[in-house]
């Protein structure tokens, strides 16, 4: 179980908002600011040299990642956001014109462009209809044919919180020899993973949410079978092994990296990587599991309170195997916009996706919060 009263300690947005929308934006720790504030006092004084120590930070940012996958060390990499790992993918797996991915027509556009931009190399990108604002995996299966190489797919919806049963999905991937992609930035943090049980190819998640840090921070892993068949869509000067020795820059002979360090790319953002390692430090320390249980418990006081006001529709999910830390809700007359507005008057913090007000539950959010939040909805309902 968290210590809530301990962890609002540490985020001092707590006492005066109830921030329901970590799924847009994490807020920043005060240790994660603080390390990156005395960086910058630092490189105020030109005090960065080397920094060699920011290699072993990014060995436990790669541990920590690891961690929160589900997979080994050396399948964790740094990226600067969830595109840098979808594009890793799309650029980089073995993928020949005529061959055809899949994706779901209500993606982030994240896991959308990069991939629209294999059209011009003659690839077909397909994106399925979706049901009820849920991947239907009875029409994924249905549209497999043998042109068919990969799908790419989130592993929560960004705009109801959907958890995709990426264990059934894998399972349909690795039967049928496709590629499997995951988009994992809306429950990474949150939520726990088990990438290699899921039979996940590739999966990047940017850290700006609910890993509570900077943004231009990602994390992303690729499986060592995976990384055997890649043909690397670039290559950079630190994805050698150069072990810290920066007296013979000249010698191009040193082989790349075999670890997912291979793809990350050149000079690191220092000061978001110090901040970064707090966090996802933090987090592991806390635990996935009990961050999930804690968040799970919130939203569950709150749909206890939908279910029985008419006025209000649930929009997410309620099947245990979906849920997430996002819960979503719509009013009967429609329209959201004043509820939110109302919402952020009183210093409850949603946002407004698709039609729905989206509530995100995270680890520094407590039932007062919730309570906050209640009240706020009883008025308006009452109002209407
Ligand atoms: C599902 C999903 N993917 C990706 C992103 C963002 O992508 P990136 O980290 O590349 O900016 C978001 C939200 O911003 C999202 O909700």
């Amino acid at each position: 179980m968290l210590n809530v009263a301990a962890v609002r300690k540490l985020f001092p947005h707590t006492r005066k908002t109830a921030y329901f929308n970590t799924a847009s934006n994490g807020p920043l720790a005060t240790p994660a600011y603080q390390v990156m504030d005395a960086h910058y006092q630092t490189a105020r004084m030109a005090g960065i040299g080397g920094q060699m120590e920011l290699f072993d930070t990014l060995d436990r940012i790669r541990k920590n990642a690891a961690t929160i996958f589900g997979c080994r060390e050396d399948e964790a990499g740094f990226g600067f956001n969830t595109t840098f790992g979808i594009n890793l993918a799309a650029f980089g797996l073995p993928l020949k014109p005529g061959d055809e991915v899949l994706l779901s027509d209500v993606e982030f556009p994240a896991n959308v462009y990069p991939w629209l931009g294999l059209r011009q190399r003659g690839i077909k990108v397909t994106l399925l209809k979706n049901k009820n604002g849920c991947f239907d995996i009875d029409l994924f299966e249905q549209s497999i044919t043998h042109r068919t190489r990969v799908l790419s797919l989130s592993f929560v919806q960004f705009f109801n919180g959907y958890k995709n049963d990426l264990t059934t999905l894998g399972k349909i991937c690795r039967e049928r020899n496709l590629f499997f992609v995951v988009d994992a930035i809306q429950g990474a943090g949150a939520e726990p993973m088990q990438v290699h049980k899921w039979n996940v190819d590739i999966a990047a998640a940017g850290c700006q949410k609910w890993m509570l840090s900077p943004q231009g921070t990602g994390i992303f892993y690729i499986s060592d079978a995976m990384k055997k068949r890649m043909i690397a869509p670039w290559r950079s000067w630190l994805g050698v092994d150069w072990q810290c020795n920066w007296s013979n820059l000249l010698d191009f002979s040193r082989p790349f990296e075999s670890s997912a360090r291979q793809y990350e790319l050149g000079t690191y953002p220092a000061a978001h990587v110090l901040a970064l390692d707090w966090a996802l430090t933090f987090i592991n320390k806390l635990g996935v599991a009990d961050i999930q249980a804690h968040n799970h418990g919130l939203l569950d006081r709150l749909i206890a309170y939908l279910e029985n006001e008419p006025y209000y529709r649930i929009t997410s999910c309620l099947d245990k195997k979906h849920r997430s830390s996002i819960l979503t809700f719509a009013t009967a007359h429609g329209d959201i916009k004043p509820l939110h507005q109302q919402l952020l008057k009183a210093g409850v913090v949603t946002a407004m996706r698709e039609g729905s007000v989206r509530v995100a539950a995270h680890l520094f959010n407590n039932a007062r919060d919730i309570n906050r939040l209640i009240a706020v909805l009883k008025q308006a309902a009452k109002g209407a």
